[in-house]
Parts: structure tokens; sequence; C-alpha cells
């Protein structure tokens, strides 16, 4: 990414099919301009399914379509706006003794085993529960909603054989029906919180901006938007932190540094490493005429250590004044509705962490990545400490 950012900064992949742009300014620029690019193509699986995972698919009634994220204008905003109230920070306070709770709990389990693996044991579940209770699940429906968040990734994002692809099909069909039949009871009774329950009571008074497909399509993809990026984004922060121990002592000592530190971790190591428009008219992208219908994969974690926008980008500074100028959350009309519930997990894992266990270090390990091109984060994180130094064991 340096050398294309440096010679040819947009670039054709023949292997993704894709026009990729690596610098800051360039990925701005397209993210901006909604009147020329299209998040159309953004959920659009990089591997076309084959015929027999198009049946298998049907046979579930599956019937994914747009959402928020991938929607045009003037549909979009219309919706945008009307589901944006659970997001404004007013609302997302609601959140924060859960996600404390939930920290301090998941902790307390492994705080005197002196290791942990923290996806296993916090990073994954923390998060996904914290999903959960912002869509509006009950808790009874949570165990097998778990079972289904890691399907999509693979199954959108992935190069999956063909066998893979049949066995995700299978997990994407029940995935669907279950969010179906969660969403129904949510119908029959849709007071009380959570963002599905808010759609459902504005669905009555907009049918036509909130519609069933929307909310269908939603309930299961919100899952996913909420889930995997937080849990992955936290791993990447703490695998990084503890890889710069200077940094990790700083926030250990002063916590008031966290909510930069955060930032500056979104820019390094963001959770959503490249995103895809394609181009609406003819259009002009690092200097290159392309035509309408070219279609283009933002490579943000590029953008993120573009030298031209952040100085040293190459550097881990907690203290970087821009830090939160990043391209993790995209930019724009689609930027995440979730970022500041985003930023409120990543800061509150931290306090509680940098906290109870300021003595932690990363075990001696290989790390291993889903793969796939736009979901990044550790699928285990092996931590270490001496259970005899916790603070709480000195000053109960
Ligand atoms: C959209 C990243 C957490 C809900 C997006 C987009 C990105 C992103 C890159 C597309 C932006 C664009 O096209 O300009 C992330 C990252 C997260 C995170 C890195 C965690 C670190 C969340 C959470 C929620 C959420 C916790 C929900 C509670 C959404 C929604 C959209 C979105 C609804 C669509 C917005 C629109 O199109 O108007 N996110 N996200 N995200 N995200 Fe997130």
């Amino acid at each position: 990414m340096k050398w294309a950012r440096e010679e040819e900064p947009v670039f054709w992949s023949p292997e993704l099919g894709y026009w990729v742009v690596t610098r800051y300014a360039d990925i701005k620029a397209i993210f901006r301009d909604h009147a020329n690019f299209s998040p159309a193509n953004a959920l659009e699986k990089i591997t076309p399914p084959s015929a027999a995972v198009q049946q298998v698919l049907a046979g579930y009634g599956y019937a994914m379509n747009r959402t928020l994220v991938n929607e045009d204008e003037p549909a979009h905003m219309a919706r945008r706006r009307l589901l944006l109230e659970p997001f404004t920070p007013e609302a997302l306070k609601v959140h924060e003794p859960l996600v404390r709770r939930l920290a301090r709990e998941y902790v307390s389990r492994f705080i005197d085993a002196g290791q942990a693996d923290l996806v296993d044991q916090m990073l994954w579940e923390v998060p996904l529960t914290i999903a959960l209770h912002f869509l509006g699940v009950d808790e009874e429906d949570m165990p097998l909603l778990r079972q289904y968040s890691i399907a999509h990734t693979v199954n959108t994002w992935g190069r999956p054989d063909e066998a893979e692809q049949l066995k995700v099909a299978h997990a994407v069909g029940n995935f669907w029906q279950l969010a179906g039949r969660i969403l129904e009871k949510m119908r029959r009774d849709p007071s009380g919180p959570g963002w599905m329950k808010f759609g459902i009571r504005l669905q009555a008074e907009h049918p036509e901006v909130v519609t069933d497909s929307y909310l269908h399509s939603m309930m299961m993809a919100g899952i996913v938007a909420a889930h995997e990026t937080t849990a992955n984004a936290t791993a990447n922060a703490l695998r990084l932190l503890l890889s710069h121990p200077t940094a990790w002592a700083e926030l250990c000592r002063d916590p008031g540094l966290i909510p930069n530190a955060v930032e500056e971790c979104l820019r390094f190591s963001g959770s959503i490493v490249a995103w895809r428009r394609v181009a609406l008219n003819e259009v002009r992208v690092g200097g290159i005429t392309m035509p309408a219908g070219a279609r283009f994969m933002m490579v943000m974690t590029s953008g993120n250590h573009d030298e031209a926008k952040f100085a040293e980008a190459d550097l881990l500074d907690i203290h970087r004044d821009n830090a939160g100028e990043h391209l993790s959350f995209g930019y724009g009309a689609h930027q995440c509705m979730g970022k500041n519930l985003a930023r409120m997990e990543l800061q509150i894992f931290l306090e509680e962490l940098t906290r109870r266990l300021p003595h932690l270090r990363l075990a001696p390990q290989a790390f291993s990545y889903l793969p796939n091109m736009a979901f990044r984060g550790p699928e285990h994180l092996h931590v270490e400490w001496d259970p005899a130094r916790n603070p709480e064991r000195r000053d109960p």
C-alpha cells in the first residue's frame, strides 16, 4: 500500500476486479461524493455465489435487500434521519452501565488466572451482547443468534471454496429465518428499548421509508455491523497497545489519555480495512478518468497511513492531535452511525483493563486472521500477567 500510495495511488486489481484507491484524499473525496459514487456494491459478495449456493439460499427464502449502508440517495438519507435518534450521544448514555458491568464481569472471570485469550474470553462476546441489547433482542433469543454471526464475513468478503460456500449458505439461511422470527416477535410488542423496535414503531407512520424488507434485512445486517467491527477493533487496539509498552504504561498512569488513544488505534489498525463504491457517472479518481459502472475498493487503512495526512504515519502516537480524522468509520452521508457506541465500548474496555491489569503483556504467539478483504482483527489474543501483582489484591 505504501508503494501504491507513492507510485500508483489508484490501480486496477485483476484478482479483485476493482480499482484500488490508496490515498487519504482520494478515498475521502469518493466517500463525500454521493452524487457520483453509489454504495450499492458495499455488501456484494466478492466470490459470486454458484448456482448450488443460490439454490440453498432460495430454499430458506433468503432475500437480503438494501439496508442503509448500501442504499442510494435520496432514499438513504430519508431513512437515516428517521432512524438516527437512538445513536445520539444522549441516547447512547443508557448503554454505558451495561458496557461497564459486562466489561467488569468478564475481567473478573479471568483476573486470577494469569493468562487469557482476550478474544475468546471477552472481546468477542461482550460487543455481541451489547449489539443485541442495542437492537432490542430478548436475552432468550441471544444464544442462537450468537452462532450465526460469523457466517456473514467469509460469505461476503472472503474467497470461500464451494464446500465452504454451501456450509455458509446454510448458516446464512438459518440466520435469515431466525432474524425473521425475532422480528415477528418484536412486532407483537414493539414497546420498550432497542433500535429495531424503534424502527418497527416508525414503520406505522412511514411505511414507505421503513419497509418490511428493510427491517428484515437490517435485523440481520445490524448484528454484523455492530458486533464484529467492534470486537475486531478492540482486539486490534489491545494488540497494538501491548506491543507498545510505553503507550500502555502512559494509559495506565493517566486514563484521561484513553479517548485519543482509541482514535489513534482506530487510525493505525482499524477493523474495516476496505470498503466499496461504484461510479454512477463518468468520474475522475486520482487523475484517471473512469466510466460509469467502474468499481472501487477504498483501502481506508492505507489512507490512515498516508504521510500526506498523518505525519510519521507508521508511528503509534497516542497524543496525535488529528488521530480522530481517520477513515475507519467511513466518511460523509453513510459514515458509521454506531461510531460513538463503538468508541464507548473501546474506551470502557481499555479503562477496565488498564486499571485492573496494568501489568498485562502479550504472550508469545503467532496471530491469525480470517481471510477476507474488509473485516480485520486477530482471531485470538493471548495475554499473560502475574496475578500476585494485581492492584486489587494489594488494595482490595
Ligand atoms: C456504517 C465501520 C461499529 C452501525 C459503517 C461503515 C463503516 C463502519 C466503514 C460504512 C461507512 C461509509 O460507507 O461511509 C464501523 C467500525 C465499527 C463500527 C470500524 C467499530 C469499531 C458500529 C456499531 C454500529 C454500527 C457498534 C451499531 C450499533 C452502522 C450503521 C451503518 C454503518 C447503521 C450504516 C450507516 C449509513 O449508511 O448511513 N460502519 N462500524 N457500526 N455502521 Fe458501523
